[in-house]
This record gives structure tokens, C-alpha cells and sequence, in this order.
């Protein structure tokens, strides 16, 4: 296990260079499924759930070659396994991402059926009950989704709850499925609209990404292409937040200002001067301390739960009282308790929590219990007086490209220890850490 240990107190200063989007590299890669040619993903951010994807590809029996600057090619042609197994679902649960693609183009898929995780209960009923419209049997057998098809065809779909992962699956799936695929009450999130965009690339026909309304002409196959991942809103927002709290000035480099609006809006209300570039944010808050905000997180373009933990941690030191209800995951609290214990004054009732600012929160020792929640307590151990430990810190390398790194650009006090106190001598080559063909 290893610990990230900060020595806080101390204002962030400087540019950071944003990564590519998790979330949108993840079902790109998957989208390599589809087609019996190459997929090149550029901007790949070096994380371990791309590890894990491409892991999961590899098993599949795709080959993967990891080239210069962050450049992944997948290559899906002998693809001859359609199991997504236990061990790689119960570590990355977007491995339900391979459902629709396998299912279209091999009539065959089997994924183990992801269970609830740290932040939620996490249903998948929206992928499954959209497959079956597009023809496909589904059976549920010694905790393995198998899904079979001859071939899938065209349906209108109409989402309950906008899914991001459930649009992403089904859109995938209608690409090779015969006929048109209308889903209604899509997901409209900037990486549904970049997975689009790599599958119009590909040669698929799709209108609509990024409304509400997604129209899919299906294809009979797909062709070799390079997609360029957008940057990482969320990377970007927790930035911005790690200037806010700090009373420093925070630039973020090679982002689309235009996604991410919401958590903008809230860091101007929370009196930071913002300055929006065509591909860069600059942020000041030049000493000052930040003045809470009221924050309800909902789909895109509203305010993204990813972000939620950052932003509450932002008004544990903030001037006033802010509250934040939390609309998407329903166990996403985690890290207040944590929060408490370095000082914040924390109540909550239901899905919302009201923070009352205090002027300083105490270094602590605290435990990490999801990505987003690692995240607000870097950020806290940032803003604290004092030492701070965070443990079981693993799980922020499932989202943040060398944080440590970054964060020490920017001038902060931060190292890795592993639990028997020795520090991580040196970085590792990005193709060692993206290693998993
Ligand atoms: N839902 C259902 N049934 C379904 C699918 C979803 O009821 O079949 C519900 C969920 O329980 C939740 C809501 O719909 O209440 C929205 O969940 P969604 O399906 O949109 O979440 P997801 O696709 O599983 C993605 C991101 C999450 C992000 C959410 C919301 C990926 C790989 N993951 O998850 O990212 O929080 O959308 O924006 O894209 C993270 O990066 O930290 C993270 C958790």
C-alpha cells in the first residue's frame, strides 16, 4: 500500500498541462472492438484504468502497441475470447463497456455483472434492457452476463435515467446493428460526444451526440482511424480547486474551456477572477480565501458529481456556509468523515450536506475510499496546516496522471511512501506503466 504524505499550508502557483479524459479514453479503446482494423488513440492519459482496459483487450485477443507520446493502437482483428472475467470487472467496472461492441460484431459477449462499489449500487439494467430492444437474448448464469444475438437491429430507446455509460455502450452496439437506433434522453456529457466522434471517424453514422436525442444508422463494418482524446474536465476542475483553496493563481493547459462551464461559474461565485483562453483557464485567487457555494450535481451540462468531493472540500475553508446535494450517486459521501477529522464542521441529512467554512483545517492521517474522494483530500492536505497522510492513495492513480508530479510543479509539498516508509525513488517510463497488451 502506499500513502501520499503533504505538507500543506503553502499557495499553488503555475501552468499545468491537462491530460487526456479518462473517461473518454476508456470506452475509445473499447470502440477498437468494432472493427477489424486499427484504432490509433492519441492522448492517452497514463492511468491504471487505461492499464486495465488495455489489459482486458489483450485478453479478448486484441494486439496493442503503445507508441510515442501517449499513443495506443489497438488492433481488434483476431479478436477470439468474448469473456470479460471477475478479476478485471471487479476492478474496473467500465468493463461493461465491451458488452455492445462484442455483442454487435461477433453475435456473442459475456461480462461478469458488475456490483455495487464504493460510491453506489451502480444498476446496468438501462445497457441490458437497450440490447434486448436491439434483439439481443440475455441471460444471467453463475454471476456472467451472456448475451447473444445473430445479428442486432435498429430500435428506438428511450433511457429512464440518462446513463453515460449506458448511452456509450448502446451507441456502440447500433453502429453494426442493422438499421436505425434512436436513443432519447441520452447522456450528453463531452465524453459521450468524443466516443461519437472517434466512431464517426471509424465510419459510423451517428447524429446528435451531445443532445438528448442520438440517431445511429448501423454499418457494416468499420474502418481503421486516429482519434485525439479531449482533455479531462474533471483533471482540469480539480486543478482549478487546488488553487482556489490554497489562495493561489492556477493555470490549466490543452483543455476545452467550453466543458466545463458549470464548475467555472461555481469557482467566480466562490470569488475567483477566471480568465477563459481558447484552450487554457486561468484561475487567481491572489491570497484570498474562497466564499462557499451552493453546489447541486446533476447530468451534463449541470454540475458534474465528479467533481462534487472537490468542490465540498473548497467550502470546508471557505468564508460561510454552503450545501451541496448529491443527485446521481447515492453513496457519495465518503470523504466527509475524513474532512471532519482535519477540523471541517460537516452535517449531513440525506443527500445533502451543509458545510460551515472554517479558517483552517489540521493536517491528519485519513484514508482515501474512492477516486474522487482521494482527490478532495489531496486538496485538503493542501489547504491544511501541517502534515497530512493519506492513505490507501492508490485509487487516485485510476484518474490522475502523476499527480504528485503536477502538484509539485505547481509547488506543492507532496511525496509517495509506500507503508514501510520508503519513498518512490523515481518515475516510471509511461510505457512501463501502460503495459497491459
Ligand atoms: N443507472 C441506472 N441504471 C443503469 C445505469 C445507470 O439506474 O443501467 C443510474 C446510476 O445508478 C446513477 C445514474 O444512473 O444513479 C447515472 O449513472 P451513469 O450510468 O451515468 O454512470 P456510469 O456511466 O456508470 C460514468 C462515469 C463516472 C461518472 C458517471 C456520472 C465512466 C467510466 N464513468 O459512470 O465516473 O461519475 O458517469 O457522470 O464514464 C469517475 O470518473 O470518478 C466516475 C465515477
Amino acid at each position: 500500500m502506499e500513502n501520499l504524505i503533504i505538507s500543506g499550508g503553502l499557495p499553488l502557483n503555475g501552468n499545468v498541462r491537462i491530460s487526456g479524459a479518462k473517461n473518454a479514453g476508456l470506452p475509445c479503446l473499447i470502440a477498437s472492438l468494432l472493427s477489424s482494423e486499427p484504432l490509433r488513440v492519441s492522448n492517452i492519459p497514463h492511468l491504471q484504468d487505461v492499464t486495465t482496459t488495455l489489459d482486458l483487450l489483450g485478453r479478448l485477443g486484441a494486439t496493442v502497441e503503445l507508441q510515442e507520446n501517449m499513443t495506443v493502437v489497438v488492433d481488434s482483428r483476431n479478436v477470439a475470447n468474448f469473456r470479460a472475467n471477475y478479476e478485471i470487472v471487479q476492478t474496473m467496472r467500465a468493463s461493461i463497456l465491451v458488452l455492445g461492441p462484442l455483442l454487435a460484431r461477433f453475435g456473442h459477449a459475456e461480462v461478469y455483472m458488475p456490483g455495487g462499489c464504493a460510491i453506489g449500487s451502480r444498476p446496468i439494467n438501462l445497457h441490458l434492457e437497450g440490447l434486448k430492444a436491439m434483439g439481443a437474448d440475455i441471460e444471467l448464469e453463475a454471476g456472467y452476463i451472456k448475451a447473444t444475438a445473430s445479428k442486432l437491429h435498429g430500435a428506438h430507446i428511450f433511457m429512464d435515467i440518462s446513463s453515460v455509460t449506458g448511452t456509450e455502450n448502446l451507441m456502440m452496439a447500433a453502429c453494426l446493428a442493422k438499421g436505425t437506433t434512436v436513443i432519447d434522453n441520452a447522456a450528453m456529457e463531452p465524453e459521450v460526444v468524443d466516443l461519437a466522434d472517434c466512431l464517426i471517424g471509424m465510419g459510423a453514422k451517428i447524429e446528435g451526440a451531445g443532445s438528448s436525442r442520438i440517431k445511429i444508422e448501423g454499418s457494416d463494418s468499420l474502418q481503421e482511424h486516429t482519434h485525439h482524446l479531449i482533455a479531462d474536465r474533471i483533471e482540469a476542475g480539480t486543478y482549478l480547486v487546488a488553487g482556489a483553496v490554497t489562495g493561489g493563481n492556477v493555470s490549466v493547459l490543452d483543455v476545452q474551456p467550453e466543458n466545463l462551464l458549470s464548475v467555472l461559474d461555481k469557482l467566480q461565485d466562490a470569488g475567483a477572477d477566471i480568465i477563459v483562453g481558447q484552450n487554457d483557464i486561468q484561475l487567481s485567487m491572489n491570497g484570498k480565501r474562497p466564499k462557499a457555494v451552493n453546489v447541486r450535481t446533476v447530468p451534463y451540462p449541470g454540475f458534474p458529481t465528479d467533481m462534487q468531493a472537490q468542490i465540498l472540500m473548497m467550502n470546508c475553508i471557505a468564508t460561510g456556509t454552503g450545501s451541496i446535494t448529491e443527485t446521481i450517486f447515492e453513496n457519495r459521501f465518503q470523504h466527509v468523515q475524513e474532512l471532519i477529522r482535519m477540523g471541517s464542521d460537516i452535517s449531513t441529512s440525506g443527500s445533502t450536506v451543509t458545510v460551515n467554512g472554517v479558517p483552517k483545517l489540521k493536517g491528519a492521517r485519513v484514508t482515501a475510499t474512492d477516486l474522487r474522494a482521494s482527490a478532495s483530500l489531496v486538496l485538503a492536505g493542501l489547504a491544511a496546516e501541517s502534515q497530512t497522510i493519506i492513505e490507501r492513495i492508490h485509487h487516485i492513480d485510476r484518474g490522475y496522471h502523476c499527480i504528485e508530479e503536477k502538484l509539485a510543479l505547481l509547488g506543492a509539498q507532496i511525496r509517495r511512501v509506500h507503508d514501510n516508509g520508503t519513498s518512490r525513488e523515481h518515475l516510471e517510463t509511461d510505457a512501463e506503466h501502460v503495459s497491459g497488451g
